[in-house]
């Protein structure tokens, strides 16, 4: 048996058909999270894209729409965000009821020209109209894009990348109109590939009132896990703009993360954050017969201290499942557990005892595995998908993914979502994540776990299908 293409992850979105990567205007609005993506609806490669859209209450179960904001044979939709216009400051809606308003790349196909335009919706976002005056922001490049908008301080701010430059330029605007240009940020951090999709949020930083900006940027090349991936700034916003105050981290060392951005609007004070889950390396490569990509889990966002900085951490947003395993205090000896699944959650607290190394393997059986091993004593955890299953139709597919562990204490906490083409690790509420796609045979369904060097305990393991 091998992978097979048509079986779709059970929690994780997929468009109906086609191609699809960056998640776009991501908002919550009028109790449903809206979800735009990248999408060619007739092909299995990237082209011609349009905004495919999808609409969830729980950000697990998507109900797929009609295409929203589509290419045309002169321009390709790209990459964008959407806005409630509540104080209807654009006039694009009516009295009363501000309008959704959607900034996105118009790419001109004769002259690969890139510049900003506005589409509006006054129906919950089910049918969008072009501003009669678009582009609303053109600055004659071919490398200006991704635009996404909040609302600060009594004024919209747009983050755009020159991607070539290396750089995040801030604009302001009363009503989504007019921009005028604020600040620029970057070249700084990774500047190997040229930067995409930047989105600046507001994180609180865990136990304490605080809150930080941090901005995101996506890098094309160089990512930790090889070609694409994700990188973010703590700093500081005021009148001159954007800047970092401490250095460059990367959000996931897998390869599978990229062009994630926040939902505007959602409930709580965690920017929730959602990925496309594929690597620009090999997207186009990976199996597929009606569809090919996925978005990853969403994630909750908060900013925990390490010693003089801070850092990330991510805790997904998962379904409530059945547990199919629940276990106290066993030691990690190579047991098997009773799971028979390709879609499910692990939550495990592992007392580290005198382990060197210690780890589960998932999606095992018919000689495939895919292995998360977590070192003490190197103070890492890796993702290994050399044996994951179906690897061979690209080079830089079959490879071993590792992390950078904070702080190891004496338990340590991993969570492990599992999702027929999918393993997303997140150890201690995801100081450190690793994404990463996976293509085992429907067979390749166990779970086990292991300690070597010594001996580790599992205070407590929970498998819910
Ligand atoms: C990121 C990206 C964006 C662009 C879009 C095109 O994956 O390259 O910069 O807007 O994809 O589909």
């Amino acid at each position: 048996m091998s992978f097979d293409p048509s079986v779709r992850p059970r929690d994780h979105f997929t468009p109906r058909r086609g191609w699809m990567n960056d998640p776009n205007g991501l908002i919550h609005h009028d109790g449903e999270f809206h979800l735009f993506f990248q999408h060619h609806t007739h092909a299995l490669v990237h082209g011609p894209i349009s905004w495919g859209h999808a609409v969830s209450t729980d950000l697990l179960t998507w109900a797929e729409l009609p295409t929203a904001i589509a290419a045309t044979a002169d321009q390709h939709v790209w990459s964008g965000s959407v806005v409630h216009d509540a104080g209807n400051t654009s006039g694009l809606g009516t009295a009363g009821a501000g309008p959704l308003v959607a900034l996105w790349t118009g790419r001109v196909t004769a002259t690969e020209r890139q510049s900003q335009s506005l589409s509006f919706s006054t129906d919950r976002g089910r049918t969008w109209t072009p501003y009669a005056d678009n582009p609303v922001l053109d600055i004659g490049s071919t490398a200006f894009r991704d635009p996404k908008v909040l609302r600060h301080d009594g004024a919209w701010v747009m983050v755009v990348v020159l991607a070539d430059a290396r750089t995040v330029e801030l604009y302001r605007s009363d009503d989504l109109l007019r921009w005028e240009h604020w600040s620029s940020f970057g070249p700084e951090g990774s500047v190997d590939g040229v930067w995409e999709c930047p989105d600046l949020v507001r994180v609180p930083v865990e136990g304490s009132g605080d809150v930080r900006w941090v901005l995101l940027v996506s890098v094309f090349d160089g990512a930790p896990a090889g070609g694409s991936g994700m990188q973010y700034f703590v700093g500081e916003l005021d009148d001159a703009g954007f800047r970092s105050t401490q250095p460059a981290r990367w959000l996931d060392h897998g390869a599978d993360l990229y062009a994630g951005v926040s939902y505007a609007d959602a409930p709580g004070a965690e920017p929730v954050v959602q990925a496309w889950m594929s690597n620009w390396q090999y997207a186009e490569s990976v199996p597929a017969t009606e569809f090919r990509g996925a978005m990853t889990a969403p994630r909750r966002l908060a900013l925990r201290p390490y010693d003089d900085e801070l850092g990330l951490v991510q805790r997904p947003v998962v379904r409530d499942g059945t547990e199919v395993v629940a276990l106290h205090d066993e030691p990690l000896d190579g047991t098997t557990l009773p799971v028979t699944a390709t879609s499910y959650r692990v939550v495990a607290e592992v007392e580290t005892g005198t382990a060197s190394r210690f780890g589960l393997h998932v999606r095992e059986g018919a000689g495939e595995r895919t292995t998360v091993v977590v070192d003490t004593g190197a103070r890492t955890v890796s993702l290994d998908r050399t044996a994951s299953g179906e690897t061979g139709f690209h080079p830089a597919f079959a490879a071993v993914h590792t992390a950078p562990l904070p702080a190891v204490g004496d338990v340590v906490r991993i969570e492990v979502l599992v999702d027929v083409s999918s393993v997303e690790v997140f150890v201690d509420e995801g100081a450190v994540a690793l994404t990463d796609q996976v293509f085992p045979s429907p067979a390749s369904a166990g779970v086990s776990v292991f300690a070597e060097g010594g001996t580790a305990v599992l205070r407590t393991i929970s498998v819910t299908a």
